[in-house]
């Protein structure tokens, strides 16, 4: 028989294992939590009092002439200034939905927004869609609206009182999130919440006045784009009772997600090992029982029972996606990306990087073969999910030790060069600033120098995940960041840095505007000037490496790290989202929920789960995006 028959028929023979019986999922490693707020036990009293106090519902900043002509037809559901909203979506700022690479630590905060887009690149893109007849976007979206006619130049006049009302609010709340997350405690974490819930319900007013207006004579593109994500406000837009079951949902199925713990292999009396004592454990062990019994038991804490409040969830979302009239949450979460077909775009993307993947897929197998023979792992079969040094198998980097082409040809680090040449954190920013200023790009503004926090200070608990700040005022840009000098920390440093230039870019850009090209383009920025300057030769030029570098075997190693980590995250990030599209648009059921992820996982990945599954596992549960609910890809 042919190898590739072979191979196809031991696929197909797999998947129908996997989808009659049953097999496991995977989980996140350092993941910071955006919904932290949401876990907090003051939630619920705050939303309590934050839906009594007048100080939310009053103050519209929104021009009256105009509000009066807008609210006098009450919208059923809520009606423009109503008092007592009971509360909205209380995620940081939103709505950004923090990137797939969240996990490796840089979760990025940009200011905040909806989803916005850069004028320019916005411009092109509109060039893409066929003109009106299939259907132009913008006015698919706003087809029911209630029929306020305004003249443009009133449209242009509201925009630009929400434009400076956006900045002022967005400005108030970031500020309360940096409060908090530089000094935390009690009363910060309060004021955060508190802002965040005041924020999202300015969102909610103004897309309820968006609402409003008649879109169907506007001819400026620009204009309908800006009213169209301004009328995009994601669950914010559910009512009070809906939003409130919404917000539980997550918060229970994060709870549980938060709360598992397992026993151990050995000893069965030593329980309590969490997440992170088990993600060191996917990455140390070379124990394949012990990594099979942390994985199935993982997988049965936390997929398992969030599955029943999955459903429900589905639903809901399915729901708010309609309140802001697009067909299921799997079109609103693509909406962003401007396009026809995102789903085979993406496909045909993955096919053309497929085959560079399929060869480090069977280099990988046969490393991991030799370690742990031929029985366990076939010449063929997909990988199991266990042995990759990952709760999830999203990242591979963990085995380098096992896989590395070119033993004791380490790759590249820095990081005794830099200590030797006395580096200190701030001098880390510097060098950075300087490499973007020789690119002919911007110097950090002086609040970048006086704001930012570089280092823990002592006595003030400070959560550490780097991450990129937007004040929405034009002047204040701010990186968080606990540095230490390290060659990791030197390429995060620019890598932040990378986020504030892209600010810098459009911050003369209407507000709403003010945001990545697309959900994944911040991080596509930053990651690329992470990748150029991680390279040897920049280094080099830097100094920093002063004995060659440059020959087969270093230059390999530093290649093949780069697609432990960065190739093999791909395929699984595309079945994370893939997935969820199926589901929320119906086309998977829930009685295969569990059967289509490992379809794809196979199909994508070349993974499979340790061991049979079924319908009773809810194996993509226990990752953390599926229970938070935000969405990978972008
Ligand atoms: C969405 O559709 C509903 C009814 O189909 C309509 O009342 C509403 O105004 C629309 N909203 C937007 C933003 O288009
Ligand atoms: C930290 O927060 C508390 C409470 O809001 C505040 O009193 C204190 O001054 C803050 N500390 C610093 C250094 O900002
Ligand atoms: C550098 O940027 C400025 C504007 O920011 C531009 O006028 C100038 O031409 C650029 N120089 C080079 C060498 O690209």
């Amino acid at each position: 028989m042919d190898v590739n028959v072979r191979i196809f028929l031991f696929l197909v023979f797999a998947t129908i294992v996997s989808c009659d019986r049953v097999t496991s999922p995977d989980s996140d490693s350092y993941y910071v939590d955006p919904n932290r707020y949401s876990q907090n036990q003051h939630v619920q009293e705050v939303l309590r009092k934050y839906s009594q106090d007048p100080r939310y519902n009053s103050n519209n900043p929104l021009p009256q002439d105009i509000l009066d002509k807008l609210s006098s037809t009450p919208d059923p559901r809520y009606g423009v200034g109503t008092g007592n909203y009971a509360g909205s979506s209380y995620r940081p700022n939103r709505p950004y939905p923090p990137s797939g690479r969240v996990d490796i630590a840089n979760v990025d905060r940009y200011g905040n927004s909806q989803f916005g887009t850069n004028n320019d690149r916005n411009r092109q893109r509109y060039d893409v869609y066929p003109e009106p007849g299939r259907g132009d976007p913008p006015r698919q979206y706003f087809e029911n609206d209630p029929q306020y006619s305004l003249r443009e130049d009133e449209i242009i006049k509201i925009l630009a009182q929400i434009d400076i009302s956006a900045s002022q609010q967005c400005n108030i709340n970031v500020r309360a999130q940096w409060d908090f997350e530089t000094n935390v405690n009690d009363v910060n974490q309060i004021r955060a919440l508190e802002q965040q819930l005041a924020y999202s319900e300015f969102q909610r007013r103004v897309h309820n006045i968006v609402d409003k207006i008649d879109k169907w004579d506007i001819r400026d593109r620009d204009l309908l784009r800006q009213l169209r994500y301004l009328a995009t406000v994601g669950p914010s837009v559910l009512p009070p009772d809906q939003l409130n079951r919404y917000n539980r949902l997550i918060n229970d199925m994060l709870a549980i997600y938060n709360t598992a713990t397992v026993c151990d292999q050995e000893d069965p009396l030593k329980c309590g090992l969490r997440l992170e004592d088990l993600n060191l454990i996917m990455a140390r062990s070379r124990d394949w029982d012990e990594l099979q019994h942390v994985w199935i038991e993982w997988h049965r804490k936390t997929g398992q029972k969030i599955k029943e409040l999955y459903v429900q969830l589905v639903d809901l979302s399915n729901y708010a996606a309609q309140l802001n009239n697009f067909t299921d949450t799997s079109e609103y979460w693509m909406f962003p990306f401007e396009t026809y077909d995102f789903r085979n775009e993406m496909e045909k993307a993955w096919n053309q990087i497929k085959p560079l993947y399929e060869q480090l897929h069977a280099y990988v197998r046969r490393k991991l073969r030799d370690l742990y023979g031929p029985e366990k792992i076939s010449r063929e079969a997909p990988l199991p999910a266990h042995i990759l040094g990952n709760m999830w198998g999203q990242s591979w980097e963990n085995i380098l030790d096992i896989t590395i082409p070119y033993p004791g040809k380490n790759f590249l680090d820095v990081t005794p060069e830099m200590l030797k040449q006395g580096y200190t954190p701030e001098a880390m920013y510097r060098v950075a600033e300087e490499f973007f200023v020789s690119m002919n790009m911007s110097a950090m503004p002086p609040e970048f120098w006086s704001k930012s926090v570089f280092e823990e200070v002592p006595g003030r608990p400070v959560i550490c995940q780097p991450s990129a700040w937007d004040f929405c005022n034009g002047i204040d840009y701010r990186i968080k960041m606990c540095t230490h000098v390290t060659m990791k920390d030197f390429i995060t440093v620019h890598h932040e840095m990378a986020h504030i230039q892209y600010f810098l870019n459009y911050k003369k850009l209407p507000k709403v505007f003010r945001d990545g090209a697309n959900p994944g383009f911040h991080e596509a920025i930053s990651e690329a000037i992470s990748l150029s300057v991680s390279n040897p030769k920049h280094m080099q030029t830097l100094g920093l490496v002063l004995t060659s570098v440059d020959d087969i075997p270093h230059n390999i190693n530093f290649l093949f790290h780069l697609a432990m980590d960065k190739l093999t995250f791909l395929p699984f990030s595309l079945a994370l989202d893939m997935w969820r599209w199926d589901i929320f648009n119906g086309y998977t059921r829930k009685e295969r929920y569990n059967c289509h992820w490992w379809d794809l996982r196979e199909r994508l990945s070349g993974v499979k789960p340790p061991v049979l599954r079924s319908e009773t596992d809810f194996d993509p549960g226990s990752k953390y995006h599926v229970p938070a609910n935000i969405p990978y890809i972008g």
